[in-house]
């Protein structure tokens, strides 16, 4: 059985008041979940501040990013050493702002996963098709292209480990969710590619889970598909009580 995963994605929002604040609330809101593994990654200058909110606690923690040198001249560049050492059990990488509006290639994701990997932090692998691209129906060679690439080169006893994240581009920040439908299909899609490029016991036990305008009202009709492991939120991760009420989501 994989156990559902649940990623609040701040993105580059909160003070430090209001990050510590929703830090707090969301350690004391969760408190008493235990079949939910629960993450949230806050800017790279909170992190340490989360590390401290966080210890002892049921909440994981990651960042947004990395790179994938270990150390050097890389000015403005966060390793995933540094990130280990800060406290992280995560990483997301090739999100769709960095894909699209940053210029990160599918080859630079890789590298990135490879770097998570070698450190012993999670990779939250994102992909997904933009607008065009689902309309055009290129959303599988635009997935598959995604999800080859990233995964390129990477040990079959690793691949398991990876928590892959669809976010459809057309639903991130726009209040437009893919169906559960629509996400099923994509996902049993990313599971049948994991299957050919490592093997039917990683495709069972990898964690495929969604994002793109999850909130508390559309997610448990998302968690009831069979290859929906979680979610990545975005927005609905900056209120505690809407992050609570989607840990809390119920199978219909
Ligand atoms: P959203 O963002 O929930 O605000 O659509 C999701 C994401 O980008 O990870």
């Amino acid at each position: 059985m994989r156990k559902p995963v649940i990623i609040g994605n701040w993105k580059m929002h909160t003070t430090a008041v209001e990050a510590t604040d929703l830090l707090a609330d969301l350690k004391n809101e969760l408190a008493e979940v235990t079949d939910v593994e629960i993450g949230v990654s806050p800017p790279f200058v909170y992190i340490n501040t989360a590390r401290d909110i966080l210890k002892n606690s049921n909440i994981k923690l990651g960042a947004q990013n990395v790179y994938w040198e270990p150390a050097g001249a890389f000015t403005g560049e966060i390793s995933a050493p540094m990130l280990k050492d800060s406290g992280c059990d995560f990483v997301i990488v090739g999100h769709s702002e960095r894909r699209h509006l940053m210029g990160e290639t599918d080859e630079m994701v890789n590298k990135k996963i490879k770097a998570l990997l070698n450190t012993g932090l999670i990779p939250v692998f994102c992909v997904g098709e933009k607008l065009e691209e689902r309309e055009e129906g290129t959303t599988q060679t635009v997935i598959r292209k995604q999800v080859e690439s990233g995964l390129d080169d990477i040990p079959v006893e690793k691949i398991k480990e990876i928590i892959v994240a669809y976010e459809p581009v057309w639903a991130i920040g726009t209040g437009k969710t893919a169906t559960p439908q629509q996400a099923q299909e994509v996902h049993s899609f990313i599971r049948q590619l994991i299957i050919r490029l490592a093997d039917a016991a990683a495709a069972e036990e990898i964690r495929i889970i969604y994002g793109g305008s999850v909130k508390p009202d559309n997610i448990d009709a998302l968690m009831t598909e069979p290859d929906i492991d979680g979610a990545l939120v975005g927005g609905a991760s900056l209120k505690a009580d809407s992050f609570a009420k989607i840990v809390g989501f119920k199978l219909q």
